[in-house]
């Protein structure tokens, strides 16, 4: 029987909280500001999370920020850079002032060099990779763990890549980065699961955000989408949608048993 669709009267705004599957949870997303970040946030207010969106790009994360509060959601904005760790412990400070507490981390904010051969790229960008796609991880339990351990519980999701399973040509730095953030997810979740702090990973494929012509190191022309979309069975690109709604079945307490999960959300990619 063909379903009634709702009356745009009493339709819900599209991120109203509702009472859903992270009621009154407090979630930090890092990278907030832009493509699975925002993304993450849009899906967790929807559930009825209370988010903060913590971006290097102050513009960026006000603006997300903003969007969910007009929606009707609980959003703070703090700008931040993921490598500094007095960065960190204002944004725990700011969190916990505002929110009471913090039940998920997300260390989404990363990098990557363009496309091109192992040895083009420079030690510096190899330096800020590191600093940005794994220190951050470090910096991020440094400040994290104590706050979870005293509340007794806590969730770790951090973004990974295919990268990190199935690497690429013209990606080895990065590629390694995304090893490191795989391991890294697997050893805070056995260090810390007595604690009852859990930590899990996701490895999207490559996506539709503004980092798609890095990953492809050329411009994003049909041609040049083409030769990726062949490599992926489902014949598509990841959307934020697909990592985000990954993201929410990690924060949602009905996945309380798993942990030191690495969850490929690449269209069939790494088979
Ligand atoms: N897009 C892809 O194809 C893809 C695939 C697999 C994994 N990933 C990973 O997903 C994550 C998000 O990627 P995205 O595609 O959404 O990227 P994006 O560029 O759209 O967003 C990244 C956000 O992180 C912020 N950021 C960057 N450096 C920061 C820092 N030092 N401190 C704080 N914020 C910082 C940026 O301002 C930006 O808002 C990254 O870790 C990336 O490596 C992306």
């Amino acid at each position: 029987m063909p379903q009634t669709p709702p009356s745009p009267l009493s339709a819900p705004q599209a991120d109203a909280p509702s009472s859903g599957r992270l009621n009154s949870l407090v979630a930090i997303i890092t990278g907030g500001g832009s493509g699975f970040g925002e993304a993450i946030a849009h899906t967790f207010v929807r559930e009825g999370a209370k988010v903060v969106i913590a971006d290097r790009n102050a513009d960026a994360a006000e603006r997300v920020a903003l969007a969910l509060r007009t929606s009707g959601g609980e959003a703070l904005a703090v700008p931040m850079d993921v490598t500094v760790s007095a960065d960190f412990a204002r944004l725990m400070a700011e969190t916990l002032a505002r929110f009471g507490r913090i039940d998920v981390m997300v260390n989404n904010a990363g990098i990557s060099h363009a496309n091109q051969p192992m040895l083009s790229v420079s030690e510096a960008e190899f330096d800020r990779l590191y600093q940005v796609n794994v220190k951050s991880i470090y910096l991020s339990a440094m400040h994290c763990v104590p706050i979870f351990r005293r509340q007794g519980s806590g969730s770790f999701i951090n973004i990974g890549s295919t990268a990190s399973v199935r690497p690429r040509p013209g990606l080895s730095w990065y590629n390694g980065t995304k090893g490191a953030v795989v391991l890294l997810t697997k050893s805070l979740a056995v260090e810390l699961a007595p604690d009852k702090i859990r930590a899990n990973c996701i490895n999207p494929a490559i996506a539709e955000t503004p980092l798609l012509t890095t990953f492809m190191g050329a411009a994003d022309t049909p041609d040049n989408r083409a030769r990726f979309l062949a490599t992926i069975p489902l014949g598509r690109l990841c959307q934020p949608s697909d990592v985000a709604n990954a993201a929410l079945f990690f924060a949602d307490p009905a996945s309380a048993f798993v942990t030191g999960s690495c969850l490929e959300v690449d269209g069939g990619r790494c088979i």
